[in-house]
């Protein structure tokens, strides 16, 4: 019997009100592929097209067979995709925070050694601040639609934690207020340039802050509206892989984070004419987790996903990879 979920990803291009897709799963299971074939299809349909990695392990440069920076970078033959990679605990996006507040670094040793104490006494701080920065970023472009590439399940979903972590910070810099009051204006003669006294520099930081909480607040709101946020699910037809996507599955539906299509990936489609016993043992293999799978995400749009004969690189192989995930598979061989 058919699903009455088309077992493509079409309903992604359907869906208008669509602001941004997450594309997650285990590590190599085809993330990357997958989120920038998203993109280049949706840049069909769409405005204007951003893709992020902010997988640590950046590959979108492989994918696009392209360089990428921290910025948006306009993707070689489009007029309306937009590539960046950005690593959240890296000192790059930790300096954009820093030069936001004015800290040029070359303020006294301490300054830097008050921002530095502060920074790590809020746990995962660095990160919020970093994506705090790069949301502010967004605010320069007009992008209709933003694919996340995401570093693999675990590390994904902290984001939607970071309202918290902004709530530490202005807790801690509130005590700090209370507890050094006094030597607020000491520290302000620790400030390069002296335009500007440790008060006003606190008052940016709680604002810079603040700013960036309300922000993340309302960005988590979107992300929690499944007319404007969904995520895409990759994985391979293989017991771990599949007790990752559960694993997702579960924690994306305590974040209340949307998620109705899953790329089975990497699916071996034996030579008809002439099939091996080896592709014959592997398929029978997946098609036992294909079966789960199915049974499981009965409510799903399951996308099929052959093995192809070569890796997928530059922006042919992309589209054809996207025609594949759009059009969905026919086994003709
Ligand atoms: N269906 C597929 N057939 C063949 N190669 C694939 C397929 N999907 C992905 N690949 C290749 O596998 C490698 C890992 O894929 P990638 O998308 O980078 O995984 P991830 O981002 O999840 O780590 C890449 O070299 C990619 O070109
Ligand atoms: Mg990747
Ligand atoms: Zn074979």
């Amino acid at each position: 019997m058919e699903s009455a979920f088309e077992p493509t990803l079409q309903n992604i291009i359907a869906q208008k009100s669509l602001k941004w897709i997450f594309v997650g799963g285990k590590g190599g299971v085809g993330k990357t592929t997958t989120s920038s074939s998203v993109a280049v299809e949706m840049s069909k349909h769409r405005d204007n097209v951003l893709i992020i990695s902010t997988d640590p392990a950046h590959n979108l440069s492989d994918a696009f067979d392209q360089k990428f920076t921290n910025q948006p970078t306009q993707v070689k033959g489009f007029n309306n995709l937009y590539c960046m990679e950005i690593d959240a605990q890296s000192s790059a996006e930790q300096n954009k925070f820093f030069s936001s507040l004015g800290l040029q670094g070359e303020e006294s040793q301490g300054t830097m050694s008050f921002m530095k104490e502060f920074m790590s006494s809020v746990p995962g701080i660095d990160e919020a601040t970093s994506f705090g920065e790069v949301l502010n970023s967004l605010d320069n472009y007009n992008f209709d639609v933003i694919i996340f590439d995401t570093a693999p399940t675990g590390h994904t979903l902290r984001l939607l934690n970071f309202p918290n972590i902004l709530d530490k910070a202005l807790l801690k810099m509130i005590q700090m207020k209370e507890k050094f009051g006094g030597m607020l204006n000491q520290f302000g003669t620790m400030l390069g340039g002296g335009q500007t006294n440790g008060e006003d520099f606190q008052k940016k930081l709680f604002d810079s802050l603040d700013g960036m909480k309300s922000k993340i607040v309302e960005i988590n709101k979107q992300f929690k509206d499944p007319e404007k946020t969904t995520f895409i699910a990759v994985c391979i037809p293989e017991f771990l892989s599949l007790y990752e996507t559960e694993r997702l599955a579960i924690e994306l539906a305590k974040y209340e984070i949307d998620i109705h299509n899953i790329v089975i990936n990497q699916v071996c489609f034996p030579e008809k004419e002439t099939p091996c016993r080896k592709c014959i043992a592997r398929r029978k293999m997946q098609d036992k987790y294909i079966t789960q799978i199915k049974e499981i995400y009965d409510d799903f749009h399951l996308i099929i996903n052959p093995q192809l004969d070569e890796e997928v690189r530059g922006i042919e192989k992309l589209k054809e990879y996207g025609r594949l995930l759009f059009e969905g598979y026919v086994h003709d061989k």
